[in-house]
C-alpha cells in the first residue's frame, strides 16, 4: 500500500503555500483594487481584512488538512460527515478555475515570445484580441478553436500534469523551490527598473495617496475581503490539500502568518511596480495618471505591451521579464488548483495518482480548449466573475458558518494547532471566525445579488450569464453533493489511515 505523500521539508510547504497565493491576483488584479478603493487608505481596510479574515481562515484550513490528512472532501468527511459535499464543492470551483486559468498562463507565454522584438507592433489592443485571441464579434458565440492558443494551453497542461504526476515532493514542492525565487528575482528587477522611468513618482503618488473619505464606503471594506479571499487562495479546498501533506507535528499558526505576509508583500511589490510602469506612460502621453489605470487582462496585454514599446531602450527584456513573471506566478497557482481535485480522485475512487492525474487532467485539459475559441475570452470573463463574486465567496462564508456554528469544530481544531505551534491562538480567532467573518461575507454575497439583479454583469446578454455564470455555480454545487453519496472506502473513518 502506497503511503501518503508528505513535503520534504518545512520550508517546501511555505514555498508551495506562497506560490499558490502569489498569482496573477497580486500582479493585475491588487493594484487597481487599492487604487480604486482609496489607495494610500485601503491599507486599513486591507489589513483588517487579513487579520480577521485571512489569517484566521488560513489556521483554519491549515489545521483541518494537517488534522485530518485528506484532500477536501476527505478532510470534511472527517470532521463531520455532514460537511463532506463542501469539501467537493470548493473542490469543483477550483475544476472550473483550473480551466480557464490554463488558458491565462498560455497566453503569458505567448506573450513572453512576443516580447523578443516587440511583436505586437504600435496597435497592441487589435494585436492582442485580433491577432492572437481572434476575438469573435458577438459575445455569447463560441466559434471554432484558435489553433494558437490551442497549442500554448497544451503545453501548459502537459507541464502541470507532468509535475503533478511527479507528486508533491518531487513535483509539486520541487517546482515551487525554482519557480518562486525566480520569480522574485524577475520581479524585484522590473519593479527596479519600472521605479527608474521618468514619471514613476507620479504613478506612486497615484496609488498611495490616501483618500480617507472612502474609508466610510462599504463597497471599500467589500474590496478588501474580496481581495484577500481571492489572493489567498482560500475557500478553494487549495489550502486544505497542501496542508494535508504536512508532517505530523508542523507549526501552523507560524506558517499561516508567513505565507499572509510573504503573499501581501508582493502584492505591495507589484503595487509598486505596476503604478510606477503606468506613471512613465501618463508621463509619455502628457495625461494624469488616473487615465491610465487599467487591471487584469487589459493591463496585462494590452497596457504593458504599449508600456514596452515607449520604453528607453532594452525593451524586449522588460517585456520577456513582465510576460515570464506571469507565467511562473500563474503556474504555481495552477498546479496548487489542479491539486485538490488530483487527490479528491485518488482517495473517492481509490486510484492511483497516476491514473488520477491522467483522468482528471485529461477532463480539464479538453473542457480548457473551450477558452481557446473565438468566443472564449467573453466566457471567460463571465465565468471568472461569477466564480469570484459567488463561487467563492459563498463557498467561504458557508465554510465559516458550518463549521463554526453548526458543528461546533472551532474549539477542537484550536486545541490541536496550538498544541502543535509556537504562536498560539486565542478568542480572537474565533470570534473572527464565527462572528466578523459571517457578518462581512453575508453582507458582501447580499450586495452582489442586489448588483446582480439590477444590471447585468459587463453588459452582457442575460442567456451568456445565465449558462455561463449562474449555472457553473449551481452545477459545481449539485454535483458536490452528489459525489458525496458515493461511499468512501471503509478505513477513510480512521484519520491515521490512508486512504489509497
Ligand atoms: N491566489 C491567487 C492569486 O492571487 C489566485 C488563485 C490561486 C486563484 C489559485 C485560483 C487558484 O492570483
Ligand atoms: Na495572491
Amino acid at each position: 500500500m502506497e503511503q501518503r505523500q508528505q513535503w520534504g521539508s518545512r520550508y517546501g510547504f511555505i514555498l508551495a503555500a506562497v506560490g499558490s497565493a502569489v498569482g496573477l491576483g497580486n500582479i493585475w488584479r491588487f493594484p487597481a483594487v487599492a487604487y480604486e478603493n482609496g489607495g494610500g487608505a485601503f491599507f486599513l481596510p486591507y489589513l483588517f481584512a487579513i487579520i480577521t479574515a485571512g489569517i484566521p481562515i488560513l489556521i483554519l484550513e491549515f489545521t483541518i488538512g494537517q488534522k485530518y490528512r485528506g484532500s477536501a472532501p476527505l478532510s470534511l468527511f472527517r470532521l463531520n460527515k455532514k460537511a463532506e459535499w463542501l469539501g467537493w464543492w470548493q473542490l469543483l470551483i477550483s475544476f472550473v478555475i483550473c480551466t480557464y486559468y490554463a488558458v491565462i498562463v498560455a497566453w503569458a507565454i505567448k506573450f513572453t515570445i512576443y516580447s523578443f522584438g516587440t511583436q505586437w507592433g504600435s496597435d497592441p489592443e487589435s494585436f492582442f484580441f485580433g491577432s492572437v485571441l481572434k476575438i469573435a464579434d458577438e459575445p455569447g458565440t463560441i466559434g471554432g478553436l484558435v489553433p494558437g492558443i490551442v497549442i500554448p494551453v497544451l503545453c501548459v497542461w502537459a507541464v502541470a500534469l507532468f509535475v503533478l504526476y511527479r507528486g508533491v515532493s518531487k513535483g509539486i514542492e520541487k517546482l515551487n523551490k525554482i519557480f518562486l525565487p525566480v520569480l522574485i528575482v524577475m520581479f524585484l528587477v522590473i519593479v527596479i527598473r519600472a521605479l527608474t522611468l521618468d514619471g514613476a513618482a507620479q504613478g506612486l503618488d497615484a496609488f498611495f495617496k490616501p483618500n480617507w473619505d472612502m474609508i466610510l464606503d462599504g463597497k471599500v471594506w467589500i474590496a478588501a475581503y474580496g481581495q484577500i479571499f481571492f489572493s489567498l487562495s482560500i475557500g478553494f479546498a487549495i489550502m486544505i490539500t497542501y496542508s494535508s501533506y504536512l508532517p505530523k507535528k508542523s507549526d501552523i499558526n507560524n506558517n499561516a502568518f508567513i505565507t499572509a505576509f510573504a503573499n501581501s508583500g508582493f502584492e505591495l511589490l507589484a503595487g509598486i511596480g505596476v503604478f510606477a510602469a503606468l506613471g512613465f506612460m501618463a508621463n509619455q502621453q502628457g495625461v494624469a495618471v488616473e487615465e491610465v489605470v487599467s487591471s487584469g487582462i487589459g493591463l496585462a496585454f494590452v497596457v504593458f505591451p504599449s508600456i514596452i514599446n515607449e520604453f528607453p531602450g532594452m525593451n524586449g527584456l522588460f517585456g520577456v521579464l513582465f510576460f515570464l513573471s506571469l507565467v511562473f506566478a500563474g503556474m504555481t497557482s495552477l498546479i496548487s488548483i489542479v491539486e485538490t481535485f488530483i487527490a479528491g480522485v485518488q482517495e473517492k475512487f481509490n486510484v492511483s495518482r497516476t491514473k488520477a492525474v491522467l483522468t482528471s487532467g485529461l477532463v480539464a485539459t479538453v473542457i480548457s480548449l473551450i477558452f481557446a475559441t473565438n468566443g472564449g475570452l467573453y466566457l471567460l470573463d463571465v465565468v471568472d466573475y461569477f466564480i469570484n463574486n459567488f463561487g467563492i465567496v459563498t463557498a467561504g462564508l458557508v465554510e465559516v458558518i458550518l463549521i463554526a456554528w453548526f458543528f461546533k469544530g472551532l474549539n477542537g481544531l484550536q486545541s490541536h494547532t496550538n498544541a502543535i505551534s509556537d504562536i498560539r491562538i486565542g478568542a480572537w480567532w474565533k470570534f473572527c471566525l464565527s462572528v466578523v467573518t459571517p457578518i462581512i461575507l453575508g453582507y458582501m454575497m447580499f450586495d452582489n445579488i442586489r448588483q446582480n439583479l439590477k444590471e447585468n454583469y459587463g453588459g452582457y446578454p442575460t442567456e451568456l450569464i445565465l449558462y455561463s455564470g449562474v449555472l457553473v455555480v449551481a452545477v459545481s454545487i449539485i454535483i458536490g453533493v452528489l459525489l458525496s453519496f458515493k461511499k468512501w472506502k471503509s478505513n477513510a473513518l480512521d484519520k491515521n489511515r490512508e486512504v489509497v
